[in-house]
């Protein structure tokens, strides 16, 4: 069986987290190929909520490998803390593996991240603050250390002491005995978990397993096709999963676009479907829409249809899954952004960089709750209407639409390509 991607088709918090977990009881490998522990992604089951950072989410449903790929960034101390709190709350960890080629966030990169956010003032990108951006700087300078530096320690130490100059240079003080002696402490815990994730992958493959690529972010926040410079530092696009765990693209089937039924957004940048007014507040409260990582309330607005489509072609999403659909329940009237105005020539980020102004198409909310419903025809009219538009508009179908966080409560429309029950533990 060959490779699923789930990526976000927003600026993060689609709700891919629990999208992967639903998906994941038909897979035995979920893969994370890029970003860090900048992510949140949530999954509920039953009374319980795991928080998830840079552990695949996967790992809830007990799929059999659980992957951080080569292309993620990897703060020890923070995955130590993941680990140690799944395994409190009774899931296995047991096999989640962290690829040797994935490069480590150290302290000094966290410490770089809020100094250059500090540095650039009122534009500050409102960077989670995670070392996310240093990090990959490393990794491009050809200055990082990677995981499969924690084998050997002295090998790693030797690197960490190599780095104090450039470290200090930069105006950062750091007392890198310290940071040696807690990265080996870290490692003693780590390591069991790193190893060569690539051969893995392939042999899974070759096995006729299924595996899922779990993107994080958000395809508007990539760094190459996003809204640059408010993007984080990693490849978000599904592009980014052939490049960030080494297969190639003729192992690739479906590749999942996960979207809101509206629009977030959190940190600096244009959002040109944002609503500053009481409207927007009403989709925050009720879409609880505050960051996992920093607690920080998302900025809400209506769906833009103009990037969503930009994301199809970038991401060549094959399906689209629709989370929070209950959320709108109680609106007497949805908007869809369709159009910009006067958009001029340019790629789309141009656009919204420019200050793109949203052209609206308005329909009639359905006024009723969506919670309960299980089938396709269990939805109100007006919101089969909506996500109709939806796929009229971008030219994809939605297989799934999720009507709230518990896991019985995503639809699983007749086309989808994966089903929920293929191999239920
Ligand atoms: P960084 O990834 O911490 O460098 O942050 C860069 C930008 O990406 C900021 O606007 C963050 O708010 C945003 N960002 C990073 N991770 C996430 C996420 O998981 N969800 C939503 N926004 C994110």
């Amino acid at each position: 069986m060959p490779v699923t991607l789930v990526i976000g088709a927003q600026w993060g918090d689609e709700g891919k987290g629990r999208i992967v977990d639903f998906l994941s009881r038909g897979a035995h490998v979920v893969a994370r190929y890029g970003g860090g522990s900048n992510a949140g992604h949530t999954v509920r089951v039953g009374d319980k909520t795991y928080k998830l950072r840079i552990v695949p989410s996967g790992v809830v449903a007990g799929v059999d490998h659980c992957v951080i790929g080569p292309g993620t960034v990897v703060a020890p101390g923070q995955l130590v803390a993941e680990l140690d709190t799944l395994e409190f709350n009774g899931v296995d960890t047991s096999r989640v593996w962290v690829s040797d080629l994935a490069h480590l966030i150290l302290p000094y990169h966290v410490e770089l991240d809020k100094s250059a956010e500090r540095e650039r003032g009122e534009d500050a990108l409102g960077t989670t603050g995670n070392g996310i951006g240093p990090a990959y700087v490393d990794r491009v300078a050809r200055t990082g250390i990677r995981a499969g530096e924690l084998l050997d320690m002295h090998r790693a130490r030797q690197a960490l002491f190599a780095r104090t100059h450039a470290v200090r240079a930069q105006g950062i003080a750091i007392d890198l005995d310290a940071v040696a002696a807690e990265l080996e402490q870290q490692a003693a815990r780590i390591v069991p978990h790193i190893r060569d994730t690539v051969s893995l992958i392939h042999d899974e493959l070759q096995a006729g397993h299924r595996v899922i690529a779990e993107g994080a972010q958000g395809s508007l926040l990539d760094v190459n096709f996003g809204t640059y410079p408010y993007v984080t530092s990693s490849v978000t696009v599904a592009g980014g999963a052939l490049s960030g765990l080494g297969f190639g693209p003729k192992h690739v089937d479906y590749v999942i676009g996960v979207v809101k039924a509206y629009q977030t957004r959190v940190g600096g940048g244009p959002f040109p479907t944002e609503l500053a007014d009481k409207q927007g507040d009403e989709l925050r409260e009720r879409g609880a829409e505050f960051g996992v990582v920093t607690g920080r309330p998302r900025r809400c607005g209506w769906l833009d249809l103009v990037a969503l489509r930009y994301a199809v072609q970038i991401n060549g999403i094959t399906h689209l899954a629709i989370t929070k659909v209950d959320v709108l329940d109680t609106l007497y009237q949805i908007c869809v952004c369709t159009a910009y105005e006067d958009v001029g020539k340019g790629s789309l980020p141009f656009a919204i960089a420019r200050g793109a102004k949203p052209v609206y198409d308005s329909m009639p909310g359905w006024l009723k709750t969506t919670v309960a419903a299980r089938s396709w025809e269990d939805l109100p009219f007006n919101a089969r209407e909506y996500l109709k538009f939806i796929e009229a508009y971008v030219g994809v179908p939605i297989a799934y639409v999720s009507v709230g966080p518990e896991r019985n409560q995503i639809i699983v429309r007749q086309d989808a390509p994966i089903g929920s029950t293929a191999r239920v533990r």
